[in-house]
């Protein structure tokens, strides 16, 4: 073959490479160690002298110019490679599937702590209460019709009472003031609870589960959260919530948002509101109770109504993280689905 051939052939080979195993092969063809080119430097020996100085110093210089053309192309590969196929940036990438906290888990831990930021206590209470606890102390006696408010999971009498629970054993059971063992219908109870056991001035929330005998639906579900809220002192006023209430849902959804109180009705407070929050679509959704507590609530454990006064609340936390992540069902929240959980 000779240099005009090799030359011609050489240079397509490489300007035709579009893989670095097509530009290899190009290379082995033309420079390399048995390559065509390599052969004829070799065959030099045996030519005539005049033919060997002029074919000598061509062939080298065609060497020179193949390996730069070579080079070259490698680097426009190698450049080409890193946008498309090595490195490319623009593919989704596979997402580690790593474990996660539970949509309602995450505004339970927010609520806990906005609410310790402005120094109130967080505590808990039980699941199983007394219907003492649940409505008598409430101001909501036996036969009142706000009973009808809460749709109650009456548990068996016969079952032995939990000591935990402070709740007294069967034959007590009659004729205490205690009553019949329920699935607390909300977390207001511990107002009492804490009330029986400490005095004021004194600020706590109280998150936990909550039960009701009731059909489900977008908006209500047999088992949901609550977080109660109870501020007690010489004189705590309503004021003092709205700002509490405020600063919590600034912090709780941002700057803008918008809330108002209705006037409202629940038997433990005097008077008593309900707190709505603006949500996508300009439609209000009710978020909470709250109120002034009710002097019967005090006079249940045994605070004198005259010297304190303060407020409580009731706030929905489901409700709250179907706001924040807009959900369009509370039901989605215990599905166990998968398609839900995964996007939180
Ligand atoms: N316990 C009420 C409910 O579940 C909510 C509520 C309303 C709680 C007013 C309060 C309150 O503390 O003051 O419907």
């Amino acid at each position: 073959m000779n240099l005009e051939e090799i030359k011609e052939r050489g240079i397509a080979g490489i300007k035709e490479a579009k893989t670095f195993e097509e530009l290899e092969a190009a290379r082995t063809w033309s420079v390399g160690r048995n390559g065509v080119l390599t052969a004829l430097l070799r065959s030099l020996a045996d030519m005539p002298i005049e033919e060997r100085r002029k074919i000598g110093p061509a062939a080298g210089v065609l060497r020179t110019e193949l390996e730069k053309l070579l080079k070259r192309k490698k680097e426009e590969l190698v450049a080409k490679n890193e946008g498309e196929r090595l490195f490319d940036v623009t593919k989704p990438g596979k997402k580690a599937s790593l474990g996660h906290l539970h949509p309602l888990t995450r505004i339970d831990a927010e609520v806990r702590a906005i609410f310790s930021s402005l120094n109130f206590s967080v505590l808990e209470g039980p699941e199983v209460e007394s219907e003492y606890y649940n409505f008598d102390a409430l101001n909501i006696p036996e036969g009142h019709p706000a009973r009808d408010m809460w749709d109650t999971f009456w548990l068996r009498q016969n079952e032995t009472p939990n000591s935990q629970l402070q709740i007294p054993n069967k034959s007590q059971f009659q004729n205490s003031k205690y009553g019949k063992l329920l699935m607390r219908t909300h977390t207001s109870p511990m107002q009492i609870r804490y009330m029986e056991s400490h005095n004021p001035p004194f600020q706590i929330i109280v998150p936990g589960r909550t039960f009701r005998y009731e059909a489900t639906d977008a908006s209500h579900e047999i088992n949901f959260y609550q977080v109660e809220g109870l501020m007690v002192g010489r004189d705590v006023t309503l004021a003092n919530f709205k700002f509490i209430i405020e600063t919590f849902f600034k912090k709780m959804f941002g700057e803008n948002i918008t809330f108002r109180f209705r006037p409202s009705y629940f038997p433990f407070v005097e008077p008593g509101v309900e707190v709505d929050v603006k949500i996508a679509g300009g439609k209000w959704l009710e978020v909470m109770g709250a109120g002034m507590v009710h002097r019967n609530v005090f006079n249940a454990v045994r605070y004198n109504p005259d010297e304190v006064q303060g407020f409580a609340f009731g706030v929905g936390l489901d409700r709250l993280a179907m706001i924040k992540y807009g959900i369009p069902d509370i039901r989605l929240f215990y599905s166990g689905d998968l398609r839900f959980t995964n996007q939180f």
